[in-house]
């Protein structure tokens, strides 16, 4: 395709830069908000007199023809273009000739792609919301079937204290609540419009940076036209909040990983969501899981790309800033396919139960309780701690639990145990007496669980 800017050049361009210089095989994704950006301007440059009104109209029905035919197919995207906004207003010049040729007017590469690049971010990151929400709500209609399943709570994978498969789930929901909570602020700080900033000085036309701002649904113009050209901080911060997502879905799906292992057997995988070994007939592999965990390295390499590029950049704009689009669109595709994903094979795994159950009543999870009982009697918690210690080491020699041990071992270790010691060590009341406020009793997990409903509720 010829050069926009092939005046001051004698020779045509390396045809090897020319494919390494462009960018429409990945910006040609911004082709609707790249319109969409054109027609304000137009729409603006018309209002403010600075090109004929009837030249602005033929403008716009021409990128509105553009936008039908690369929506429908008729038109395709020519790959040796530069980018997308060269090959838009290429293709706008030649069916509408000179009215074509004034969209330019007033208006930079550079601030046009920075435009770009926030409608799409902020189109893109609505879907990505609406995704987060949909597991939100899985994850909240799992855990209400769940408030009563006893499960093992882990410090260091060592079976620590009791909770429920409910409480467990609910604390994922407040993760990720606070990672769509990270998206929305992203968005809304990148909401500024920096059409008008020019290449990066503004310009000397009578332009109104309100009115395209306003028409692009922008809270207000950037107000600096260098830092509106040369910042990519919004794409950082986006690929921040969507690496934390990653992160927390990987520790997620580790979780999973263990919990549909023959070692745990906590839940099984509805067959959908798993595959099988081509050399070994009785494997069941958790690849979803896996992937997702595979695929956080990737996101993370996407925010490291991102802040990389940016962090040795003299103002204004540079050529390395092309390579923002890359890592951002990556990371949002990785993240909309594992939420795709995972979604569906939560909402569809069995949950063993019986097996967690058991988990849960070996291990000596109720230890702490155990001595807590000696507290209430009125011992010093330290003492407490010390004779349960050693009634967990005589348990553990002689093969049994705190539930079988006699009660003779208690009152030789302590004359304050007395036969109520087994009701204090039972895994419901270990549980439901844990009812302070977030905790795993089934009466706080249902008020944190109306918590989270209406928090889901007001995204
Ligand atoms: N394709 C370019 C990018 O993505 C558009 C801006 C080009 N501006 C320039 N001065 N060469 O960054």
């Amino acid at each position: 395709m010829a050069k926009m800017w092939a005046g001051r050049f004698s020779k045509e361009v390396d045809e090897t830069v020319n494919a390494f210089n462009s960018s429409i095989s990945f910006d040609g994704r911004m082709y609707r908000q790249d319109i969409r950006g054109s027609i304000a301007h137009a729409t603006m440059l018309g209002d403010c007199g600075i090109i004929p009104h009837a030249d602005a109209k033929k403008i716009i029905e021409g990128l509105k023809g553009i936008l039908a035919d690369l929506d429908s197919g008729a038109l395709l995207m020519d790959p040796t273009a530069e980018d997308i906004h060269m090959f838009v207003e290429a293709e706008l010049t030649r069916r509408s000739g000179d009215a074509g040729k004034r969209l330019h007017t007033a208006r930079s590469r550079n601030d046009q792609v920075a435009l770009d690049i926030r409608l799409t971010l902020r189109d893109e990151i609505a879907e990505v919301r609406a995704l987060l929400k949909k597991l939100l709500q899985t994850l909240t209609k799992l855990a209400a079937q769940h408030t009563e399943t006893v499960m093992p709570g882990y410090t260091h994978l060592q079976r620590a204290q009791p909770v429920t498969l409910a409480h467990h789930l609910l604390a994922y929901v407040w993760m990720l609540l606070r990672d769509d909570g990270r998206l929305a602020d992203a968005v809304k700080r990148m909401n500024y419009c920096p059409l008008g900033a020019g290449a990066l000085a503004g310009t000397t036309y009578p332009i109104d940076r309100k009115q395209t701002a306003a028409l692009l649904g922008f809270e207000a113009p950037v107000p600096n036209s260098l830092d509106a050209v040369s910042d990519r901080d919004f794409c950082a911060e986006i690929g921040n909040a969507l690496a934390l997502l990653m992160v927390h879905l990987s520790r997620f799906s580790e979780e999973i990983i263990l919990w549909c292992s023959w070692e745990f057997r906590f839940i099984e995988l509805d067959d959908a969501y798993a595959t099988g070994s081509s050399i070994m007939p009785q494997k069941k592999n958790p690849d979803v899981t896996e992937l997702i965990r595979g695929k956080t390295g990737r996101v993370i390499g996407d925010l490291t790309t991102l802040l990389t590029m940016l962090k040795g950049l003299p103002l204004a704009y540079n050529k390395d800033m092309q390579e923002d689009k890359g890592a951002i669109f990556d990371a949002i595709d990785q993240v909309v396919l594992c939420l795709k994903t995972f979604d569906p094979m939560l909402a569809t795994m069995r949950v063993n139960k019986e097996n967690l159950r058991a988990a849960a009543a070996k291990g000596f999870i109720n230890a702490t309780d155990c001595a807590d009982y000696l507290v209430k009697k009125g011992l010093p918690f330290r003492d407490a701690y010390k004779i349960t210690g050693t009634l967990v080491a005589k348990c553990i020699a002689e093969g049994l639990t705190l539930e079988t041990l006699p009660l003779e071992a208690y009152k030789e270790a302590c004359p304050q145990f007395e036969e109520d010691v087994y009701q204090a060590i039972a895994l419901e009341t270990c549980l439901n007496g844990r009812i302070s406020e977030g905790g795993p009793s089934a009466a706080a997990v249902k008020e944190q669980l109306a918590l989270a409903d209406a928090a889901i509720g007001a995204l």
